[in-house]
């Protein structure tokens, strides 16, 4: 065996749920250049398309809606003969995302866990499907830090960012629904684990990226090609033994 192809992903099909954001764009990239065939599934057609890199194709996905993500993996199952590799990055929200507790309305509250926490249900679910036809495949689910720890608000005094309070409910959720996904279609060979990245910079206000910063053991935010190597090791053959998993790419935010 040469072990220099384990990463290899030659053959496969990966759908990237949200793959013209900010991660998954890069996600994109990563895959195709180990040898995916890509298709970006979002609602934002102009977004993707300025993702320059050949071969990779779009297919309209509103995760918020059952009828079109059933749509938008089907079709691509049917074209590409199969799904091989789900990757869930989209990040559905309300208008009124980012307000204070207080003032989150109970509406809000249950629009923004349905459409995020349960997009990525009826994604894994059609998918897993699909894959269990093609003798396996792997699922990954982008959870956050803010699924496993809780927000230290400090950082955002004296600016505008904060973090909802739904955040933790859907990213809490998204980690033990994979964990259940990993057991539930362990014997069909589907492996199912989840990436928690830790705050991506995004040009935030400064005062809150250097809190951020000094609060991290590497002592910086993350980047989206932070995430691309957790992707193609989890989607590979490298990781053939590893389902249920939480792999936090943080840079040590979350172990004090
Ligand atoms: N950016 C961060 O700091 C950070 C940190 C931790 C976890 N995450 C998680 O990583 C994932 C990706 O985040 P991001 O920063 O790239 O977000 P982003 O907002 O840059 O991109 C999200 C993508 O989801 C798409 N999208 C939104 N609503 C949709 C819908 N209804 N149907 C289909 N697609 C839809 C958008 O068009 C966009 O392409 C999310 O799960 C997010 O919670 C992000």
């Amino acid at each position: 065996m040469r072990y220099n192809s384990i990463f290899d992903l030659k053959n496969k099909v990966a759908v990237v749920v949200g793959g013209a954001g900010l991660i998954g764009s890069e996600i994109v990239k990563g895959l195709s250049d180990f040898g995916a065939k890509v298709y970006i599934a979002d609602i934002d057609k102009q977004a993707a398309g300025k993702i320059k890199t050949r071969g990779i194709k779009f297919i309209y996905l509103d995760i918020a809606s059952e009828d079109s993500i059933y749509r938008a993996l089907n079709a691509v199952c049917e074209e590409a003969k199969g799904i091989d590799i789900l990757i869930n990055c989209a990040y559905p929200r309300t208008d009124d995302w980012g307000l204070g507790l207080e003032k989150v309305t109970f509406d809000s509250w249950k629009e923004n866990v349905n459409n995020h926490l349960g997009g990525y249900f009826i994604c894994s679910k059609v998918a897993a499907e699909l894959m269990k036809k093609k003798s396996g495949g792997v699922i990954i689910n982008f959870a956050s830090i803010y699924g496993v720890v809780a927000p230290d608000f400090s950082i955002y005094r004296g600016t505008k960012i904060t973090m909802p309070a739904a955040y933790s409910a859907i990213k809490g959720g998204i980690i033990n629904f994979t964990k259940y996904l990993a057991t539930y279609y362990a014997k069909y060979n589907i492996r199912a684990n989840v990436i928690s990245p830790g705050g991506v910079f995004n040009r935030q206000d400064p005062l809150f990226v250097k809190r951020y910063a000094d609060k991290t053991p590497l002592k910086r935010m993350a980047k989206p090609l932070d995430m691309v190597g957790a992707v193609i090791y989890l989607s590979s053959e490298a990781a053939a033994y590893i389902t249920g998993q939480n792999l936090l790419v943080d840079g040590g935010w979350s172990v004090w």
